[in-house]
């Protein structure tokens, strides 16, 4: 089918051109508006935003900074109207404070940065195509002080006690909320990623595995980064040990009821989860997708041995919260088909395409009783759920090109991955490029398709696209003519649209371009289609597409982060214009009088 333009339906719309404004661009004929940015209030008792004088109290009402990912719930029996669901991934205090020290943070300064991470639940009504928030009875901030309890294979472990909380099943907060999911059942999922930077004092470690351990992980040096650790011990290796095993994983959210505890599930390992996405199989099976977003890191997916309960009750969410706490979790090692070397540039093979052929191998299973059986030698279930990498290690799982957003195509359930970049691939002492990682150097990333037996343990792989310079030789836009598509670079996050089409957002582009949100065509004579769809302002990420009938909905994070900017010579002035600071926030954009890419 195809949209008045002739363009594959939900694609129809004039591709944005790479630039570097200082602004959101979007396509000729469509409207955009902020729908809400940091600072704005999510609790009726919020102050208003006041940048000279920001307080943790304050901050804890407010909207959280530099968003990412966004979920789009309709709220039943109301019109029109939305939870809007939001991480706040991560704070850049030289860019929230005028006159920041790092190295002499101030306690108000630490209390705001506690504050703006985590996520926010703010109802959204419709408005034309805008979407205004509202204080509805849901509206909720989580920061990095929220108490969560621990389920699965490594609660109550000796490797999650604290002084604070010996019981190791109660954790202060959720840090570095990346990319996430709505799940079928009404919930929200977000991985907790680059948790490593909040932990000070590694290098005080002296036991050898202990240190090992920490360093798989990226936890390293003195000081970290924010120094929270003089203001909260939790924050001091040397002090509180096991404080970073309690971080690293997938959380969970029950959006309608703003007193729920959010869950953090064990049984999905411990690693830089970029998110956590579900597939529901014809028979029930639940299988949640996610990727470890490092370089070399590996792609993982977790198979429950329970059955969604699709009643709308209490009783059926009571189920549907459990459902991540007993299953297989696997670790994914692919294998290329061809027999022409692949020799890093990027070239495709002779036989046409960079595919093949791979296996879910099995390395933790959690039983109905909560208890976790290793299936890796010489590690212990519990070892398997907090040093996951460890895990993937040993079974020799494959080493991808950073694994970000894990997308189930709801039309075929097929899936998405994102393999955003690896400078490192193929240098020395590295692993060389492979089949399904085929460039050395690799600055701009590639698509994975993947056909899954997803409660089974084999697929079948294929790149959609190996993003770059169309112009250049080393790009692939699945078989589509290069002349005719947008320069894509570094595919981050992963949606579809109601039409089957794929859309992604890019962060770190390596073109001399703001980053984007582009439309893929998947099925057809179309596919491989690429078109840009907007850009954000400059030294921004774009992320948490969402893509409806009427809607496309981004985040926009971390504007004006470029290498020598900061509060007092910020590098955007977006979105509030003149000499204002850069704030993150939420934009929506639409099409007046008609429908998405139509
Ligand atoms: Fe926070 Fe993997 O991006
Ligand atoms: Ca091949
Ligand atoms: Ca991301
Ligand atoms: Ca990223």
């Amino acid at each position: 089918t195809t949209g008045d333009g002739g363009a594959p339906r939900g694609t129809d719309f004039e591709a944005v051109a790479p630039n570097t404004e200082d602004a959101v661009v979007v396509p000729a004929g469509y409207e955009q508006a902020v729908v809400i940015r940091w600072g704005d209030a999510v609790l009726p008792d919020a102050p208003a935003f006041d940048f000279a004088n920001q307080t943790g109290a304050a901050q804890a009402k407010q909207f959280g900074f530099n968003n990412d990912f966004a979920g789009l719930l309709p709220v039943e029996g109301t019109p029109n109207t939305y939870l809007l669901v939001v991480n706040h991934e991560y704070s850049t205090e030289p860019f929230m404070f005028t006159g920041y020290d790092a190295e002499n943070p101030t306690p108000e300064q630490f209390a705001v940065g506690i504050a703006s991470h985590g996520l926010s639940v703010v109802q959204v009504r419709g408005d034309g195509g805008r979407l205004v928030p509202e204080f509805g009875p849901n509206n909720r901030r989580i920061t990095a002080d929220t108490e969560f309890v621990v389920t699965g294979p490594a609660a109550g472990s000796d490797l999650l006690r604290t002084g604070a909380d010996p019981t190791g099943t109660r954790v202060l907060g959720t840090l570095n909320n990346c990319s996430g999911g709505v799940t079928p059942w009404g919930t929200v999922l977000s991985g907790e990623e680059n948790f490593n930077q909040y932990f000070a004092n590694a290098e005080s470690v002296t036991d050898e595995r202990a240190a090992k351990r920490l360093s798989r992980y990226g936890i390293e040096g003195a000081a970290s980064e924010r120094k929270w650790e003089r203001f909260d011990p939790r924050f001091d290796i040397a002090q509180e040990p096991n404080e970073p095993h309690r971080f690293g994983w997938v959380v969970e959210v029950d959006p309608w009821d703003p007193s729920s505890t959010p869950i953090k599930h064990t049984a999905l390992g411990r690693f830089k989860h970029e998110a956590a996405t579900i597939h529901v199989t014809d028979d029930g099976t639940v299988v949640a997708y996610s990727g470890d977003d490092e370089r070399f890191d590996y792609m993982y997916k977790f198979v429950s041995s329970r059955k969604m309960d699709t009643g709308a009750g209490a009783s059926a969410m009571r189920h549907n919260l459990t459902l991540l706490d007993a299953g297989t979790l696997y670790v994914a090692k692919l294998s290329g088909n061809s027999e022409s070397e692949i020799d890093g540039s990027g070239t495709v093979p002779s036989d046409g395409a960079f595919d093949g052929t791979g296996e879910w191998l099995p390395i933790l299973r959690t039983g109905e009783d909560g208890r976790g059986e290793s299936l890796v030698d010489g590690m212990s279930a519990e070892e398997v759920a907090v040093f996951t990498r460890f895990a993937g290690d040993a079974v020799g799982a494959t080493k991808m090109d950073r694994p970000e957003d894990f997308e189930p195509n709801p039309r075929t359930g097929k899936l998405y991955v994102a393999l955003t970049n690896n400078t490192n691939r193929g240098a020395d002492g590295k692993a060389a490029p492979d089949e399904a990682n085929p460039r050395k150097n690799n600055k701009n990333g590639q698509v994975l398709e993947l056909v899954d037996d997803h409660a089974g343990t084999s697929f079948t792989w294929n790149l959609l696209l190996v993003c770059g310079d169309p112009a250049t030789a080393d790009t692939y836009f699945g078989g589509f003519d290069k002349d005719a598509v947008s320069p894509i670079s570094c595919p981050d996050n992963l949606a579809f649209d109601p039409h089957g089409n794929l859309w992604i957002s890019t962060d770190g582009n390596a073109l001399d371009s703001n980053d984007g949100l582009f439309s893929v065509v998947l099925d057809g004579p179309n596919r491989g289609e690429t078109k840009q769809f907007l850009t954000v302002p400059k030294g921004a990420e774009t992320c948490g597409p969402i893509v409806t009938e009427d809607r496309v909905i981004v985040c926009v994070q971390h504007p004006g982060e470029l290498d020598d900017a900061s509060a007092d010579a910020p590098g955007s002035h977006w979105p509030d214009g003149g000499d204002s600071q850069p704030r993150p926030a939420v934009v929506v954009s639409w099409k007046p009088g008609a429908t998405i890419g139509a």
